[in-house]
This record gives structure tokens, C-alpha cells and sequence, in this order.
């Protein structure tokens, strides 16, 4: 039988990695498992997207449009409009937005867009995607599905965890079709400021690739919003060209099961995304697109919902403050703790004390040149969970760190 055989290459999942390295380990019986290995917030979302489903449950039976509804694109421009303090006319809601099932069905679907095909290779070169190690598992999947090499760009402590793409040489960024950044990022909650914002638009110009700002945890923040590529376009005269950015309700509004979120671009591509996505995607139900609007227009139950990270994140701080391997990220809900060997700290974890976490080394490859995988000392800890049990993972992991 015939196969494509990059498909071999998504079994390098992190969380069936996981499941492996926990294989036949038990638990102590009497401590209650926390699962802390995976981010999903465990917060409700607010009652109005249920009475607001309820309300529209006469359009169950009707085929959503992939452009989704003037209400739905009225909405989510809106909040980008007030997010991000954007002229009203930049994001025009008929043009330049496309709501999405969840955002990660469409990260994976831009890379379709964005590679061209052997026949279009300039030079017989294989096109590239960049994107930072650690990465989101996604985006190497998507590069290698498409045929791009996926290269991954050190993203380590010492460079605030921020991939240097200028850095990259310039052969390669040539080639290069897509570059994916996640800011605020995923795993280690840093954010990249205006200035990184604007020069790597400026590079994506230069050299003729599309960006993918990935910004699903823009409204996870600790004290000061981050700033949005919307925002650095605008500065930079409100052109979108060569630029994508992906907004989620999963994080903002607790709403991971509801699969909801949107990407913003140039016209042309919206209508190309809007094609490919017509012809094999998965729409967005009309009853869906109704609470989403509804979750795009309030902003009070997003600042609930960063007020409880918050109060998790100052929790961590106060019971692991003091170890040498904790940092408070500024955004994000994920701790990024350097415990010095990430897959031995998660075996002990689990069999000891029953917290399940997952090694930093998951998310990230070795290195060409070093050979060293940058997440190999870290362990990632999702802290979605209410209080309580937040803080018992935190105070056994205290335990299982010692002084
Ligand atoms: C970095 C990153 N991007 C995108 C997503 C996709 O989120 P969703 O499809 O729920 O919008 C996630 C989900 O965990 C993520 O961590």
C-alpha cells in the first residue's frame, strides 16, 4: 500500500513520549494524582456561552459559511480594535479575518498555503519553516507534512528564551516559506517586545516569507499586556503583508472544548485560507460562532480569568520563589523549571509523589551543532487548576526540589 511517510514524523508526539517514559510506574495510592502535565485550563467559562448556544440551537441544522458571520467577524475585530489600540479601519471583518475551529487546525492548514510545492521551488531548493526550539509540536508537524525542512532556532535562557531568526543565514532565510512564533510562548511564558515584533516583520519582507504569530496566550499575562503584531503593523503604517496572527478563545475565555478562534491577514490569503479551508475543514458551527462573539465582546470574564493565573503564578512564587531553577514568567501558564534533568525529575514526580508533569526535553530537539537539546534540564507545569490542587503540586514539588 501506498503511504506518505512524513506522517512517521508526528509520532515524535510529546505526550505519547510521556506516556512511555511513565510506563509502569504507580503512584503512591494515597495521594491524590495532579495532572499537571497538560494545558487546559480547568476554569468554566462564563454561563453566557451556554444560555447563548441554547439561544441560537435552530441553526444546528444549518451548514456554517467558512467566513463565518458578519456578527462573529464584528466581534472578534472589535476586541482586536480595543486590544490592541489598532486604527479601526487596519482589520477590515469581511476582508481581513477568518474564524477558525480552535486555532490549531489552521496553523497546521497555513503551511499548506504558505510552502510551495517541488514544482515552484526556486533553485530545486527545499523551502524552509522556522520556528524556535522548544516549539509547539504543531508547527513541525505542519512544516513537514507540507515538504518544508523544519528548522529549529535555540530559543534558550540566555537570549530570554527568543529565537534569533536574523541570525539565521541567509541562504536559508531565502528558502525560507513560513517562520512560526508563538508570543506570549509556550513553554516558557517570555514575550517578545516591539522592537523583535518589528524586526522580524521587517525580515519576513525582506525575504519575502510569511510570519505566524501565533498569540493564543496574549491574554495570559501577569502585569503588563504584551504587545500584539497587530500593533507593531500599525506602528509600522497598518500594512499586513507577509504577516498572520492567530487569536484563540481556549486560553482567554477557558473555552478549549468550545474550539474557537480566528486568524487575521492580507485579503489574498484570507480568500486562499478561505478556500482551502471550504474544501476541507472543519467549519465552525453558527450556534458556536454566536458564543464566540459573545466571549469576544466581554472582556470582564478575560480579566477573571487572568486574575486567577495570577494568583497561581504568586502562589508558585511563594512556595518555589527561593529554588535556583524557578522564574515567574511574565505570561503564559506554564512554569518552566530548570531541574536539571527534566525526564528523571518527571519519573520521581509521578512515582513519588504523584504529580504528573512532562520533561522540557518533549518540546524540543537536539541541536545540529551541539548535539544538546535545550529543554533536556526542564520540566514544564501547567498551573490551570483551581487553588487547592495547584497548590498541593506545587508543595510536593517543593518537597521533591529539598532546600
Ligand atoms: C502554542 C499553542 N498554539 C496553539 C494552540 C492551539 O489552541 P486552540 O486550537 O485551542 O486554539 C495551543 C494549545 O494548546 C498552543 O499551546
Amino acid at each position: 500500500m501506498m503511504k506518505n511517510s512524513r506522517i512517521e514524523h508526528l509520532f515524535d508526539y510529546p505526550f505519547q513520549k510521556l506516556a512511555k517514559l511513565l510506563e509502569g510506574l504507580t503512584p503512591p495510592a494515597d495521594l491524590k494524582p495532579l495532572l499537571m502535565h497538560l494545558g487546559e485550563p480547568q476554569l468554566s467559562p462564563p454561563s453566557f456561552v451556554a444560555d447563548t448556544m441554547a439561544s441560537n440551537q435552530d441553526l444546528w441544522n444549518r451548514y456554517p459559511s467558512a467566513r463565518g458571520t458578519v456578527d462573529f467577524r464584528g466581534a472578534a475585530t472589535n476586541w482586536l480594535i480595543r486590544r490592541f489600540r489598532l486604527p479601526t479601519a487596519m482589520v477590515a471583518p469581511e476582508r481581513n479575518l477568518l474564524p477558525l475551529p480552535g486555532t490549531k487546525e489552521g496553523i497546521f492548514q497555513l503551511a499548506q498555503l504558505a510552502v510551495p510545492g517541488p514544482e515552484d521551488w526556486i533553485g530545486g531548493e527545499q523551502p524552509a519553516v522556522l520556528m524556535s526550539n522548544p516549539t509547539y509540536h504543531v508547527y513541525k508537524g505542519a512544516a513537514v507534512m507540507s515538504g518544508a525542512e523544519p528548522i529549529l532556532v535555540p530559543a534558550t535562557a540566555e537570549r530570554n528564551f527568543l529565537p534569533d531568526f536574523e541570525a539565521v543565514g541567509r541562504d536559508v532565510l531565502n528558502r525560507t516559506a513560513l517562520i512560526y512564533l508563538c508570543n506570549p510562548s509556550n513553554p516558557q511564558g517570555t514575550v517578545a517586545d516591539r522592537d523583535y515584533l518589528g524586526r522580524l516583520i521587517a525580515l519576513a519582507r525582506r525575504h519575502n516569507f510569511i510570519v505566524a504569530f501565533d498569540e493564543c496566550y496574549t491574554e495570559i499575562y501577569r502585569e503588563n499586556a504584551p504587545t500584539g503584531a497587530l500593533e507593531v503593523c500599525a506602528a509600522l503604517g497598518g500594512s499586513l503583508e507577509n504577516v498572520t496572527v492567530f487569536h484563540s478563545l481556549s486560553k482567554r475565555s477557558s473555552s478549549a472544548g468550545l474550539r474557537s478562534g480566528f486568524v487575521v491577514g492580507e485579503p489574498a490569503l484570507i480568500d486562499a485560507f478561505a478556500m482551502l479551508r471550504s474544501t476541507g475543514g472543519a467549519v465552525v458551527p453558527l450556534p458556536v460562532l454566536a458564543a464566540s462573539a459573545a466571549l469576544w465582546r466581554d472582556d470582564r470574564h478575560a480579566d477573571r480569568i487572568r486574575a486567577h493565573y495570577t494568583a497561581l503564578f504568586d502562589m508558585a512564587e511563594r512556595i518555589l520563589g527561593n529554588r535556583t531553577g524557578f522564574y515567574k514568567p511574565p505570561a503564559g501558564f506554564f512554569l518552566w523549571l530548570d531541574v536539571a534533568d527534566g525526564e528523571t525529575a518527571t519519573r520521581d514526580l509521578w512515582r513519588d509523589y504523584a504529580v504528573k508533569t512532562i520533561p522540557g526535553a518533549y518540546f524540543a530537539y537536539p541541536d545540529p551543532m551541539t548535539g544538546e537539546n535545550p529543554g533536556s534540564r526542564y520540566i514544564r507545569i501547567a498551573l490551570v487548576h483551581e487553588g487547592d490542587d495547584a497548590e498541593k503540586g506545587l508543595m510536593r514539588i517543593a518537597d521533591y526540589l529539598g532546600d
